[in-house]
């Protein structure tokens, strides 16, 4: 379970997240929308352990546990995974390098033994080909010319070999054609389990067709403003944010 109670948070004195609380529980995918600079990003980093925010004050709590003084590689062993808003280049690293390096590197920080190259190969080989990703893509450069809809599809492509537990998607549907959309849906649908939770921060509720959430949450200010069903991302859609940010206002 993942609990955010009370997030404040600044970068160069500037207040992003003002007291944010949300609870997504074991096995929910919850939904997060809102407009342009409510904070989404932001908080898809905080859980992940990027530096550079002051966090003020507040707990982002996994099953209890309080990961805010763990460094990203840490949060990673606990189940942490981002698929970013902009995913980053690595040239020079092959795709292939870096998965395997990064998933055996988990698994040995959990204890369990490395994967063989034989292995390894087998399991990334399948994921990519049920995500309609060309094998010879995984020989490139991570990232590197990658078209926006490739870049997206290999943030799924690592969700789906790290298999983690708590899983954000910041924006994952911007720059799909509608087939790599249902693509990439397919897969986020495929890994949903009991023990899974996931963020999935959208702007459409197109995406929640297809990945249909449990609960949808409205950011604005850096709060969360209201709570919801599936229903609420349909009403967003119809009447867009001008109530909250109204309510925010007054
Ligand atoms: N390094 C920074 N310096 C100053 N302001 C920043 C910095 N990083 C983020 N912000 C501001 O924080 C606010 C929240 O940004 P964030 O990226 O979290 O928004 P978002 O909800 O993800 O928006 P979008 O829907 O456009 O992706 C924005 O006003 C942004 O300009
Ligand atoms: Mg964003």
């Amino acid at each position: 379970m993942l609990e955010i109670k009370n997030l404040v948070v600044e970068i160069e004195g500037k207040r992003i997240l003002d007291g944010l609380n949300l609870s997504v529980n074991n096995g929910e995918v919850a939904a997060i929308m809102g407009p342009n600079g409510s904070g989404k990003s932001t908080l898809s980093y905080i859980v992940a352990g990027k530096e550079d925010y002051d966090i003020l004050d507040g707990e982002v709590l996994l099953d209890g546990e309080n990961i805010l003084e763990m460094d990203p590689a840490e949060r990673a062993v606990k189940g942490v995974f981002l698929a970013f808003q902009y995913p980053l280049e690595i040239p020079g690293v092959a795709t292939m390098t870096f998965l395997k390096a990064a998933l055996n590197a988990q698994r040995k920080a959990r204890g369990e033994t490395e994967l063989t190259t034989p292995d390894f190969i087998k399991r990334v080989n399948a994921a990519a080909d049920k995500l309609e990703i060309p094998r010879e893509m995984l020989r490139r450069a991570l990232n590197v010319g990658f078209s926006g809809g490739e870049k997206k599809r290999m943030e799924i492509l690592q969700m789906a070999l790290f298999q983690p537990r708590f899983c954000i998607l910041d924006e994952t549907d911007s720059g799909l054609d509608i087939d790599a959309l249902r693509v990439v849906a397919d897969g986020v649908n495929a890994l949903r389990s009991p023990d899974r939770t996931f963020l999935v921060i959208t702007h459409y509720q197109r995406l929640l067709e297809h990945i249909v959430p449990d609960t949808v949450h409205v950011m604005a200010n850096g709060k969360v403003v209201k709570s919801g069903g599936k229903e609420l991302a349909v009403e967003l859609e119809a009447n867009g944010y001008a109530d909250y940010k109204a309510q925010e206002a007054a």
